[in-house]
């Protein structure tokens, strides 16, 4: 009998774990804060709800209709076509998005030892801290490996006793400790121009790109293209909804998104930084943050967590591609699956995680191994998988079979959303995906 997820709230926490990631607490608030605010936010909410929701159902749908890992899924459901490649650039998009996450994981457990131990670099000395972290080749190798292992041992139990179990403790526990660490920082003195900042609607600073930003973040954030909601809908029962199951990780991302801004940005205003981005965000001014608030040894500790669970529950996410992928397409026990898959990650997280110091000067097409798997996921096999599995499931497959499984075999009735879904992934979703793809080359 295969594994299956036994709740619909375990389910949820697993869609919702591996959507909420790093994605939302280094970019998101910046975007937003940068874009025009709340405008930004009405932009994202209709891209995220009109475009990205039903290229995240049709994954699933594919998943849960075929019941098998990626690449045999669209031979299942299309036995005559070439279809299986698809699959394959899911597992593949999978493994290099793990490689260099895996790495950044490594830095949250580094930072949260640091926090704990209340070891943390004193104001002014954080960027030499980080740039430690990240070059010092045992020390980044240790937090890499040990990030690696994590994941491992919960696919290692399994769909229920190990992803089902462990989110449904992780996902509550994360959205908590956000809340607290917004909290504290609103109700810092001169947190309110981090609030105008995130919130102050101003259109006029919605351009073209805006619109860019936007869909590239809710396409990452949402975990499409990766093949990773197509193989979690693998596992799903079929007395799941769909529709309501894909809603609702959407609403819980881009909510924890915006308590992520609410987290951040008012701390940073309120002691006078420039708003930014990326790591250097979140290692190298938050710290600083910390150093000088009430409290902020604490905070510290708390939001390092968050950004560990944040990570954990999006890599547990991507190698589980790769897992079911061996376990079903090699015949290997989970145990050799997940060992395999690992010894694998391991290699090019090693590459990744060196790219920061000993490897630094080794450039493919001028870049490190770091960002070069980073370029190639985000810019080519994710949006790559995601467009193909929309031609797919518009095209190939036919719309009965759509309607069918989102209408879990026709007995929900809610035919006109269903067509309206398939309409829109059969007509316009190839065309955003493909406007993507070419900015992100651009
Ligand atoms: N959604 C994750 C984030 O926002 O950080 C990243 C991600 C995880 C993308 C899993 C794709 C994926 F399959």
């Amino acid at each position: 009998m295969r594994d299956n997820f036994n709740t619909s709230f375990g389910v949820l926490v697993a869609m919702a774990g591996s959507a909420i990631g790093l994605g939302n607490l280094w970019r998101f608030p910046y975007l937003m804060g940068t874009n025009g605010g709340a405008a930004f936010i009405i932009i994202y909410l209709v891209l995220v709800f009109l475009l990205c929701l039903p290229i995240m159902m049709s994954e699933f749908v594919v998943g849960r209709r075929a019941q098998t890992n990626a690449v045999r899924a669209f031979k299942v459901l299309s036995p005559k076509g070439r279809w299986g490649i698809i699959g394959i650039l899911g597992v593949l998009a999978s493994v290099a998005l793990i490689s260099f996450y895996c790495v950044v994981g490594g830095w949250t457990i580094d930072y949260l030892v640091h926090s704990v131990t209340f070891s943390l670099p004193d104001r002014g000395s954080s960027e030499g801290f980080f740039a430690a972290a990240v070059s010092s080749p045992g020390r980044t190798l240790l937090y890499t490996y040990i990030f690696l292992a994590l994941t491992a041992l919960v696919l290692l139990a399994g769909i229920k006793d190990g992803i089902e179990r462990y989110t449904k403790i992780m996902m509550p526990l994360l959205f908590l400790t956000i809340i607290i660490i917004a909290v504290r920082s609103v109700t810092l003195p001169g947190s309110g121009a981090g609030l105008d900042f995130l919130f102050n609607p101003d259109f006029s600073k919605v351009t073209a790109n805006t619109f860019l930003d936007a869909l590239g973040q809710a396409f990452f954030s949402l975990s499409i293209g990766c093949a990773t909601i197509l193989t979690y809908g693998s596992y799903v029962k079929k007395n799941e909804k769909i529709v309501k199951m894909s809603s609702l990780t959407a609403i819980s991302d881009t909510f924890f998104a915006i308590l992520a801004g609410l987290a951040i940005m008012p701390a940073v205003f309120a002691f006078g930084i420039s708003p930014s981005e990326g790591p250097g965000l979140l290692f190298v001014v938050l710290p600083d943050i910390f150093d000088q608030i009430a409290g902020g040894g604490i905070v510290a500790v708390l939001f390092f967590f968050v950004l560990f669970i944040a990570a954990i529950t999006s890599s547990i996410s991507l190698l589980e591609v790769f897992v079911t992928f061996l376990i079903e397409e090699c015949r290997m026990k989970r145990r050799s699956a997940v060992l395999a898959s690992s010894g694998v990650c391991l290699v090019l997280c090693t590459l990744c995680a060196l790219s920061g110091g000993v490897l630094s000067d080794v450039r493919i097409l001028g870049r490190t191994f770091f960002d070069l798997f980073d370029m190639v996921s985000a810019n080519f096999l994710m949006p790559m998988c995601g467009l193909l599995v929309v031609v797919f499931v518009g095209w190939k497959m036919k719309r009965e079979a759509f309607v069918d499984e989102l209408s879990n075999g026709g007995t929900l009735k809610n035919r006109a959303l269903y067509n309206t879904i398939f309409y829109i992934v059969r007509y316009i979703a190839p065309i955003v995906i493909a406007v993507i793809m070419v900015f992100g080359w651009l």
